[in-house]
């Protein structure tokens, strides 16, 4: 069965209560169980790991290289400025989707540059939470086409 890691960045175990009004009112752990209902109907594995720290985050990747068959990530500020980020996701063979729950081009100018963007597959942007569902699905998409 196909594997994807979806990683969540900093602040993000903090969603339901953070600035509701840009993030929307549901928690991670709501997030993550729609998440597993779309992979279980999809006859995937997902698996989850959220991290307020940089480096974890990089370990977590370095650990899934050659574990998982696609990662899905929300790095949450770490996308407008992580090279070292940038450099792990560089050096992995598979496809790696980034998603961001709000429109980043409808908000302040530094949340406009996006350094993980030219590595990654592709981004899904400005849906809210179906924002993950949907990179999800590109994940799903992108090892299926592998495969054929
Ligand atoms: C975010 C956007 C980032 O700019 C911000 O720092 C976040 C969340 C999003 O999902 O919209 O933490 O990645």
């Amino acid at each position: 069965m196909a594997r994807i890691l979806v990683v969540h960045g900093p602040n993000l175990n903090l969603l339901g209560e953070r600035q509701p009004e840009i993030y929307g009112r549901q928690t991670l752990e709501e997030i993550n169980q729609s998440l597993l209902a779309l992979a279980a109907a999809e006859g995937v594995e997902v698996e989850f790991f959220q991290s307020n720290h940089e480096g974890a985050i990089i370990d977590r990747l370095h650990q899934a290289r050659n574990v998982v068959d696609a990662v899905v990530i929300n790095p949450g500020a770490l996308g407008h400025y992580s090279y070292a980020l940038r450099d792990a996701i560089a050096s992995l063979s598979i496809p790696v989707v980034e998603v961001h729950l709000s429109n980043l081009h409808a908000r302040e100018e530094f949340r406009h540059r996006l350094v993980l963007s030219p590595v990654c597959r592709g981004q899904v942007m400005g849906f809210g939470p179906y924002s993950y569902l949907l990179g999800l699905r590109a994940a799903i998409h992108l090892i299926r086409e592998g495969a054929r």
